[in-house]
């Protein structure tokens, strides 16, 4: 082999670095800021336990072969059917993760001939699902429900015969703001269209038991959900909740869904506990609502700056360098806080983004606010 074959990786490597953007996988350092373990269920002792029977009574740790095959185990049936009950939804499929749940959302449903508008913001799972997806798409202005109507009667001037199909998070993940979910879903209905919720931040948070923002929009058949497992769950895997005919295309056609291992039947186990959890214990929901309005209140006296209401709490530093910089002060001292850089976010928008979780209290909060002033004020701009 050509020294050059492997010498042009290092080449981009270094470009990275230059521009401020290399990424290295770090370990976990100090309180925890960042993860989105939002109810602290990931250690949760009634889920361990949960498992721990499952395991016990047989139930294997591997599915042994994809859903289609013979990877399907009872606990993925008894999840999802559990799992539509609780979000409301017709029916629900359990997948391995968000990301291939998005790939397999967008690259199967909307169809040639139809548009998909998503919201200039959305992750970046959504839009390697646009990319293998036979509709063509188009960015709308982040949170601007006349962007996304003017791009979707702009297509149909041009002969957009389709079904539009609009695509938003319903908290974004590095802005902890929210989408304008009823008036985004009047608009599916007034175009014929469909409206995709990616509830990934939500989940577990907001809405009735934490049931999500688009809770009463889930049963409408023009609505499909994603609600991630790996965050407030506290587990891993997505369940997507939408129309039983839609379902039944996914398991048909979703690549991401048909050649994939089914997911440890014991996950299903897990999150099917962590639905449980969030219907039989409220005070967490009290407590953690308690929590992030403290949060809030206290970035803003802390830093000044206006914050999202939500437990994603970005800290906007614009510069890369400077925003690694501060992390990094903020590690060392026992907070573990991460910088969100391009491409994650937009060019220039470098940010902390400080996450909410009940693995802290509230004088940790305080004393975390109190050392990212100072580090902010130290570390020149
Ligand atoms: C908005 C959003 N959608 C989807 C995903 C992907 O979910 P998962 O981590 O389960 O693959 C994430 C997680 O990073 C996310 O933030």
């Amino acid at each position: 082999m050509s020294a050059e074959a492997l010498q042009r990786y290092a080449k981009s490597l270094s470009g990275l670095e230059r521009k401020g953007r290399l990424r290295s996988l770090m370990p976990q350092a100090g309180a925890d800021f960042t993860s989105n373990d939002y109810l602290a269920l990931a250690g949760a002792s009634r889920i361990r336990a949960a498992v721990s029977a499952a395991l016990a009574r047989g139930v294997p740790v591997g599915a042994g072969g994809s859903r289609l095959l013979r990877g399907n185990h009872p606990e993925h049936a008894a999840l999802e059917k559990e799992a539509a009950a609780f979000f409301g939804a017709e029916r629900a499929l359990y997948f391995g993760s968000g990301y291939t749940a998005n790939m397999a959302l967008f690259s199967t449903l909307p169809q040639r001939g139809d548009l998909i508008v998503h919201d200039a913001l959305v992750h970046a799972s959504v839009h390697d699902g646009i990319q293998a997806s036979r509709a063509p798409a188009v960015s709308a202005a982040h949170n601007d429900v006349e962007a996304f109507e003017a791009a979707i009667l702009d297509w149909r001037r041009n002969g957009g015969a389709g079904h539009p199909w609009i695509a938003v998070e319903s908290l974004y993940s590095m802005d902890g703001d929210r989408a304008p979910l009823e008036a985004l879903a009047d608009l599916a209905n007034r175009h014929d269209g469909f409206l995709i919720v990616d509830e990934a931040h939500a989940t577990g948070v907001f809405g009735p038991d934490g049931r999500g923002l688009a809770a009463d929009l889930e049963a409408r058949p023009n609505i499909v959900v994603l609600h991630t497992c790996g965050k407030a769950l506290g587990a891993s895997g997505a369940l997507v909740g939408g129309s039983s005919v839609l379902c039944d295309y996914l398991v048909n056609r979703a690549r991401s869904f048909i050649y994939a291992t089914a997911p440890s039947p014991l996950m299903a186990v897990a999150v099917r506990e962590a639905l449980r959890m969030l219907v039989d214990e409220p005070a967490r929901h009290r407590d953690f609502a308690a929590l992030r309005v403290f949060a809030n209140a206290e970035l803003s006296e802390a830093l000044g700056c206006d914050s999202s209401g939500s437990q994603i709490l970005p800290v906007m530093i614009g510069d890369n360098g400077r925003a690694v910089r501060i992390a990094e002060r903020m590690r060392t001292a026992g907070f573990d806080i991460r910088a969100i850089r391009p491409p994650t976010v937009p060019e220039g928008t470098a940010r902390l983004r400080i996450a909410i979780t009940l693995n802290v209290d509230k004088p940790l909060i305080r004393a975390m606010f109190a050392e990212l002033a100072n580090v902010m004020a130290e570390v020149p701009e």
